[in-house]
């Protein structure tokens, strides 16, 4: 591909002294998991995001998983999760025993459509996980209303919006619980696997603190059935260098969303929009079209990479038939997985890399390939 979906390797190289220097501390120090660098990357993650406490552990589904067990939720439970997301978000709540309870999206922001959560709830109901999906912020002040009158927990699904913002404040930070991904492509990612739990709750600091090293605070004297979920000094390290140019990275990545707003132009393309309430962060570039094959194809003869995020919403997908939601009940996010669409976006895409991509799908629409 002449122009990649994401580049991971042109990030690398972008700091790539700085990076081999701290992998180098590690492997010197002979500490290489939950040592002085996960102690502080979480004090840095909850300065940044600007909570009370963080806790690393292996992925952004296993901070999900952890997250809804120190809760206690399990199988009498029902939890409340957008119809169109990631399959882990649902897949946490499963792993608990429990019941994810679909709602429709907003087909605006691909989030949580707010005004179809409260007639969802039943007495079974114990938590909302919002997605703020692609890096768009789903509408937390009206869920976090509902949660407070409904007397529910939220568990922010944050994993591919780092840095975005709802009001001015960073989410992740403004429900009960954020969940963090620093899968590589995340918009901060490690090289590997990893995850986050970040609170201002003290208790759940100290459950997700235990369940991740086998439900204990003393060695080999567990207090209760847990994981083994840790974060490793390697991944702690890449991703406190990493941290210092999130910011910059975001702020890239904003820049070149506008800039394929003011290029992409035409009726025949939807294009991603930000909520007056939100700060964007643009994990993915998703763009609507009704011709998507046809469309990835003429793009992927031009060497142009595009991707599917997600072909299928999470009632139609094989481990939920059996809760029994035929097609055509929620529209929106069916619609979302047939008609979205992602161009390449990463902070080190080049101007005329850009200008290809909005000219590959300019002779689409001129014919070429329509
Ligand atoms: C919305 C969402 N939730 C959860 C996850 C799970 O994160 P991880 O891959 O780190 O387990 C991801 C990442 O892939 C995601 O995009």
């Amino acid at each position: 591909m002449k122009i990649p979906l994401i580049d991971l390797v042109a990030q690398y190289r972008s700091n790539r002294e700085e990076i081999d220097r701290a992998i180098h501390g590690v492997l010197e120090s002979g500490a290489f998991i939950l040592g002085p660098n996960v102690a502080a990357f979480e004090r840095e993650v909850a300065s940044y995001l600007g909570v009370g406490f963080a806790v690393g552990v292996a992925s952004g589904t296993d901070a999900l998983l952890l997250t809804l067990r120190a809760y206690g939720i399990g199988p009498e439970d029902e939890v409340i999760v957008p119809a169109y997301t990631f399959f882990a978000t649902a897949e946490a709540v499963s792993q608990c025993g429990a019941t994810p309870v679909f709602v429709d999206i907003d087909p605006q922001t691909y989030c949580i459509d707010v005004s179809q959560v409260e007639a969802r709830i039943t007495p079974r109901t114990k938590a909302i996980i919002p997605v703020h999906l692609y890096g768009h912020p789903a509408d937390m002040s009206t869920i976090l209303d509902i949660a407070k009158r409904r007397r529910l927990k939220i568990v922010e699904d944050n994993a591919q919006a780092m840095g975005a913002e709802c009001k001015g404040r960073k989410t992740g930070s403004l429900g009960d619980a954020g969940c963090l991904s620093f899968f590589p492509s995340k918009n901060l990612g490690g090289y590997g696997d990893g995850g986050m739990v970040v609170t201002d709750d003290p208790a759940l600091d100290e459950t997700v603190r235990k369940l991740r090293t086998h439900g204990w605070r003393t060695k080999y004297h567990p207090e209760m059935i847990g994981f083994n979920s840790r974060l490793d000094e390697l991944q702690a390290v890449i991703l406190r260098v990493k941290l210092k140019y999130l910011d910059a990275w975001n702020k890239r990545r904003w820049e070149i969303a506008a800039r394929y707003g003011a290029v992409l132009s035409g009726d025949k393309i939807g294009l991603p929009s930000e909520a007056p309430y939100a700060k964007h962060v643009y994990h993915l570039y998703i763009v609507r079209v009704k011709e998507r094959k046809a469309l990835q194809e003429h793009l992927r003869a031009l060497g142009i990479a595009s991707g599917i995020y997600y072909p299928l919403p999470l009632h139609l997908l094989e481990p939920y038939r059996n809760l029994r939601h035929p097609s055509g009940s929620f529209p929106e996010a069916e619609r979302a997985a047939d008609e979205t669409l992602s161009l390449p976006l990463y902070p080190e895409i080049s101007e005329s890399q850009q200008n290809t991509v909005a000219k590959a799908l300019a002779t689409f629409y001129q014919g070429a390939g329509a």
